[in-house]
């Protein structure tokens, strides 16, 4: 067993995040110390290539391919997981939790799919599992989740968790680009990867919602429980329609406690484009930057805004915790761990009420708005505005509904695009952030 006075730190990875955080360990090496209550020693990098290059110098023989002999180790009070993916890391994860350590990871994908099985591990252990930098980067929103309004009832959670895809959107909104143009800008300047597929089509922020709902509604949510859509069918005439309604399309991750058929409430989770209106606080995150929006019963509205990628800031979030989960060492306790209690079930999304904002070219003649109006009505789908341009024989119309299921949401838009009188359904998107 190690030394108490000191905590031995073994890093797992050593790419964009782990490197900075071996870099942060090596420069703040003396306040960490002050700040724990004890030194806080690197004792293993476990790498997949030796001679790769990296960013950081790490201190001679620490570098080593064997991470499961790393984590094997009996001297190895810490372990920072920054491997990303499910396996390896899961079966690392469990490892250093059975060998005793404390374990900090960024890793949403693995926490999104299988969460409860680490939470269980850790606890049993009796050790720490933290994982701040897993969502939305260097912005602090699971701990005051799980710590700061443990005490306040969440109702919703409201997200730009994907710095990818708001900077692409960002981008359509201020340049008038379509989506690929923009994609590739993102790609030209690193924002984007060579396979954008996890961020565009909303994988990424979808494993951040799961963490977020499981969180804010103390249920097990995973990333299969959260309805999906990327921004890759989003075009310049959505981002032009939207901007028409002074709004702004934005990916977001949008976490809620709604009653269910039985009156009980349940959670719905989704990941999708929508549009919100500039004058909501969400609208003004620009670029690659997350910014996560919370309700609660006695708190109101809160919002906490930030980088959310990048190796520095994401290490910002590792360290914090890796600081928290030291002193507990050093105190011999653990913090919160899983609060599933509430074991809320999860809505479908055809259940979950939402807005449409729907742009539809028809002809310009008699009884056409009053068809338009019929086949909201025949799915029980009350309009809140009508907008309508002529344009010579033709019209556009833009309408935007009050909250409905989304099923019956979903069903209008159908039934508008079988109809002979309409030539087009130019636009569909949900609409979020307004009075419903
Ligand atoms: N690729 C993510 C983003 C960061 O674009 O926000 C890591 O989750």
């Amino acid at each position: 067993m190690s030394d108490k006075r000191t905590l031995r730190v073994a890093v797992l990875g050593c790419g964009a995040v782990g490197s900075q955080v071996v870099r942060l360990l090596g420069e703040q090496h003396d306040d960490l110390a002050a700040r724990v209550g004890a030194p806080v020693e690197l004792v293993g990098v476990a790498v997949r290539r030796l001679d790769a290059p990296r960013d950081v110098d790490v201190p001679e023989g620490l570098l080593t391919t064997d991470a499961h002999g790393l984590v094997a180790r009996d001297d190895v009070d810490l372990v920072v997981e920054v491997i990303g993916g499910i396996e390896p890391a899961r079966s690392l994860i469990l490892s250093a939790l059975h060998n005793g350590a404390s374990v900090v990871t960024a890793n949403k994908a693995l926490l999104a799919e299988d969460g409860p099985t680490l939470f269980e591990a850790a606890a049993k252990a009796e050790r720490d599992l933290y994982y701040e930098a897993a969502v939305a980067g260097a912005i602090p929103i699971l701990r005051p989740l799980r710590e700061s309004l443990a005490g306040d009832r969440v109702t919703r959670v409201l997200g730009i968790v994907n710095g990818t895809t708001n900077f692409i959107l960002d981008k359509m909104d201020t340049s008038g680009a379509g989506f690929s143009e923009a994609l590739e800008e993102a790609q030209e300047l690193g924002y984007a990867e060579a396979d954008p597929t996890a961020d565009v089509e909303g994988f990424d922020a979808a494993a951040k919602a799961a963490i977020l709902a499981s969180l804010a509604f103390h249920s097990r949510v995973t990333a299969a429980d959260v309805h999906r859509e990327g921004i890759s069918e989003v075009t310049a005439a959505d981002v032009a329609s939207a901007r028409d309604m002074d709004s702004v399309v934005k990916l977001l991750a949008i976490c809620e406690l709604r009653p269910g058929p039985d009156g009980q409430e349940q959670v719905a989770a989704r990941v999708h484009p929508a549009m919100i209106p500039r004058s909501h606080p969400l609208a003004s995150v620009r670029e690659a930057y997350n910014a996560v929006f919370v309700e609660s019963e006695a708190a109101g509205q809160l919002m906490f805004y930030g980088p959310g990628a990048g190796g520095a800031p994401t290490a910002s979030a590792v360290l914090g915790d890796l600081v928290t989960v030291a002193r507990n060492r050093l105190a011999e306790t653990r913090g919160a761990g899983e609060s599933a209690y509430a074991d809320r079930a999860v809505l479908p999304m055809g259940e979950t009420r939402t807005r449409y904002h729907v742009a539809i070219d028809v002809d310009d003649r008699a009884g056409v708005l009053a068809a338009v109006a019929n086949a909201f009505a025949d799915h029980d789908v009350s309009i809140q505005t009508v907008r309508q341009e002529g344009r010579g024989a033709d019209a556009q119309l833009v309408v935007v509904s009050h909250a409905a299921p989304d099923a019956a949401l979903s069903a209008t838009v159908d039934q508008l695009r079988s109809m002979d009188i309409v030539r087009e359904v130019t636009s569909v998107m949900r609409v979020e952030g307004g009075d419903e």
